[in-house]
């Protein structure tokens, strides 16, 4: 079983910016866990990030036929980007979306995710710990479409 893991735009800045909201922990650090629990599961996992439109939909289209399924956090692209809602929808696999802080309770303007339209679910507002929920949830739903 393959997972691709695909950061959006300002998530390698984690561990920098507004800690208030996103905690203190960096990206290196979060995919490290990730890497963890992945070789803990048997499964074997591929880490992008971006900061550009373009390379995103790119990569996800690259995940057609090289991997099981998807954990994104299109960050502030999830709130704007029918180009990354759309390759979702045409790589037709598994996808969570993962979302650091609860979007729901912040600004008007993120509480809605386009990109969310084409996730089998969402997970937002556990913090970095979000992505550790995101894997193993995956992980469960391609264990359970194998069964
Ligand atoms: C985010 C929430 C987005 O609104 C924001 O633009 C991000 C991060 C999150 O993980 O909480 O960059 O996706």
């Amino acid at each position: 079983m393959k997972i691709a893991v695909i950061q959006g735009p300002n998530l390698n800045m984690l561990g920098v910016r507004e800690q208030h909201i996103y905690g203190g922990v960096t990206l290196e650090q979060i995919h490290a866990q990730l890497q963890n629990a992945a070789d803990q599961n048997g499964v074997e996992i591929e880490f992008f990030q971006s900061n550009f439109e373009g390379e995103i939909v790119d990569r996800i289209q690259e995940c057609l036929g090289t991997v099981d399924g998807i954990m994104i956090n299109p960050a502030a692209y999830s709130h704007t980007s029918i180009a990354i809602r759309d390759a979702l929808a045409a790589v037709n696999m598994p996808v969570v979306e993962v979302h650091i802080s609860n979007i729901y309770k912040r600004e008007e303007f993120r509480q809605k995710s386009i990109t969310a339209g084409s996730s089998t679910g969402v997970i937002t507002g556990f913090g970095g710990f979000g992505y550790h929920l995101g894997l193993i949830s995956l992980i469960q739903m391609l264990n359970e479409l194998k069964a």
